[in-house]
């Protein structure tokens, strides 16, 4: 029994994740997305339910699939729709980690029919999505919340800025410097940065021991708390 608990650490535990790109229709078959794979979030979300974890997968469009019956997938499209879903579930949760490369821009109109290309030059306007991160930080009650930075320059001092702005207790960096980190790869560079601006640089590995490292900072948390 005791055995089982100490192999199950986060058994009890609820734990929202999102994951994938966010697509922003344009018009009825066209939409502005990212590279984003998916991988990183679902890495998090089969470790959170190997340990135990009870998880919400808000997933924006992927090929990864899971077949875990601890992982309860909700498959959305745009930021908006992530929005609603994590907003959902977030009440009731006791963690969440936000892996998702949501848009920062939408179209502010979306065409009601496919665009024709009669003109030369074509623009369309585009405004800001809502920041899913920020809004769950706003709402926090006593989740431990967990965001992502994708930085190029000033990593550091732009992610504490974020750690501020969202509210969060914990910001996983992706290092962009690193030949092996990034979008399409399976392996990530990253460095954490707690609320209480203690860095801590880790190894370049794969997006599984990046999963394990995330999930053990919520572990140790909840043994704090
Ligand atoms: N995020 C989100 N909703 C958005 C944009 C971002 O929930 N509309 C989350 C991401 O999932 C990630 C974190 O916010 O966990 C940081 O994303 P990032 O793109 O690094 O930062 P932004 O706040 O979007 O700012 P910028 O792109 O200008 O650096
Ligand atoms: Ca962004």
């Amino acid at each position: 029994e005791a055995d089982l608990e100490s192999k199950l650490p986060l058994k009890g535990k609820k734990i929202l994740i999102t994951a994938g790109p966010t697509y922003e229709a344009i018009d009825p078959v066209r939409f502005i997305g990212n590279h984003s794979s998916g991988k990183m979030g679902f890495d998090i979300a089969n470790q959170a339910a190997n340990l135990g974890a009870e998880v919400i997968l808000v997933s924006g469009p992927t090929h990864y699939k899971t077949k875990n019956s601890s992982i309860e997938v909700i498959s959305v499209m745009s930021a908006q729709e992530m929005y609603d879903a994590c907003h959902k579930y977030y009440d009731n949760v006791d963690a969440a980690i936000a892996a998702a490369a949501v848009a920062d821009y939408k179209p502010k109109e979306v065409a009601l029919q496919k665009i024709k290309k009669n003109a030369n030059e074509f623009s369309i306007e585009l405004e800001k999505t809502k920041d899913i991160l920020s809004s769950l930080g706003a709402a926090k009650k006593s989740q431990f919340l967990i965001g992502f930075a994708l930085e190029t320059e000033n990593e550091i001092e732009n992610a504490k800025l974020k750690i501020q702005k969202k509210n969060l207790d914990l910001i996983v960096l992706n290092s962009l410097q690193d030949e092996g980190a990034g979008f399409k790869k399976a392996t990530n560079k990253v460095t954490f940065i707690d609320k209480d601006f203690n860095i801590e640089p880790m190894e370049l590995k794969s997006k599984e021991f990046v999963a394990v490292d995330i999930l053990n900072k919520v572990i140790s948390h909840f043994s704090k708390s």
